[in-house]
């Protein structure tokens, strides 16, 4: 269109220069290109971007778990933005933390006929039947954020998420060199884990274990899930660390729940980052906070922002095409050891 333009413009100044016969004829040439030449700029900044047309008119189900931390409330926001910036049509629901209400959301979609079906698994098992509906339907199905569980492959395109086996390993990673020089014999550790037969809190156990294994200075004394909310995160970590006062570290499967454990540790009196060593998964706001504050000595980012990426899946699977059958999204880790605390953006969440 803007090709035409130029062209149009072009035209009316050789006809107007032509017909007048006048000097002033070449300046309005001159304007007339210049004019085509701004048009075509134009083109490059228009928001109906060759990326836009790939996902117009796309209909996406997309099936969240619910809205138990502020990562999620990013990853939910992030999401929808992507859709609404890039022409999505986007059928969202939220389960409430239960896998039922989620495979009812998958069957609805299935029923509805969206091109693609995108979800969060709450937990690993239990899918196949709901996505063999899915498959049968001719609907692709996108896996993001935590991973699932199933006898067969084929039933879901791809994953995009975190590396949850990494961030437990970089958790582990992180004590190892905190108490390497402390001459301890002994370092008690305590797990507060996230939501049972989660893939993030099987791969963060998993991957932690991993690290530590081989130094048998470190023991974990307690491992018990607050289900990646801060209440349960509070309310566990007050009768826990209550029992066990030998606590040298706690690793927190997420920020939510540590800061449920700040506000503990604060009734008991105990130092958070002092008199014990805290390292916690997410890196939101809240917990830079914290470390900048020294009360937390290791954050590890869980980044939520997936939204632009599962809609360029979600235009691909649409149109056909196949995608990587996994993306790990980028992710940092932010220690008490960095010298740039204080230059860390906002993060958003
Ligand atoms: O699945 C990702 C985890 O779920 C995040 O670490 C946590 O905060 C969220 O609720």
């Amino acid at each position: 269109m803007y090709v035409h333009a130029f062209v149009y413009s072009y035209a009316i100044g050789v006809q107007m220069t032509i017909s007048l016969r006048q000097k002033s004829g070449l300046v309005i040439l001159i304007m007339c290109v210049l004019t085509g030449i701004f048009f075509l700029s134009c083109d490059n900044k228009k928001p109906t971007s060759a990326s836009k047309q790939v996902h117009e008119g796309l209909i996406l189900g997309f099936s969240q778990i619910g809205a138990e931390s502020a990562w999620r409330n990013c990853n939910t926001r992030s999401v929808r933005d992507a859709a609404a910036e890039n022409g999505v049509q986007l059928l969202f629901e939220n389960a409430e933390q239960k896998q039922e209400n989620q495979i009812k959301a998958i069957r609805s979609f299935i029923a509805y006929q969206v091109d693609v079906i995108a979800f969060v698994p709450i937990v690993t098992d239990g899918w196949d039947n709901v996505l063999r509906e899915a498959k049968q339907a001719g609907i692709p199905v996108l896996v993001t954020d935590r991973e699932i569980k199933t006898t067969d492959e084929s039933l879901y395109a791809g994953f995009i998420g975190t590396d949850s086996i990494q961030e437990g390993r970089s958790a582990g990673q992180f004590l190892i060199h905190k108490f390497a020089k402390s001459g301890k014999k002994t370092v008690n550790i305590i797990e507060l884990s996230g939501t049972e037969g989660s893939s993030v809190a099987l791969g963060r156990a998993r991957g932690f274990r991993e690290a530590l294994s081989g130094h048998t200075e470190f023991k974990i004394i307690h491992s018990e899930s607050g289900d990646f909310m801060r209440s349960k995160g509070y309310e566990l970590m007050k009768s826990v660390l209550a029992r066990y006062k030998n606590t040298d570290a706690v690793f927190c499967h997420n920020d939510a729940m540590m800061l449920g454990m700040l506000d503990a540790m604060n009734e008991l009196k105990i130092k958070p980052g002092k008199d014990i060593v805290i390292v916690t998964i997410d890196a939101q706001q809240a917990a830079i906070d914290a470390l900048r504050l020294g009360q937390v000595n290791c954050a590890i980012e869980c980044n939520p922002k997936t939204g632009p990426t599962i809609m360029d899946l979600a235009a691909k699977l649409a149109h056909g095409e196949s995608i990587p059958r996994v993306i790990h999204v980028d992710e940092k880790v932010f220690s008490e050891d960095d010298s740039d605390l204080a230059d860390i953006p906002a993060r958003g969440y």
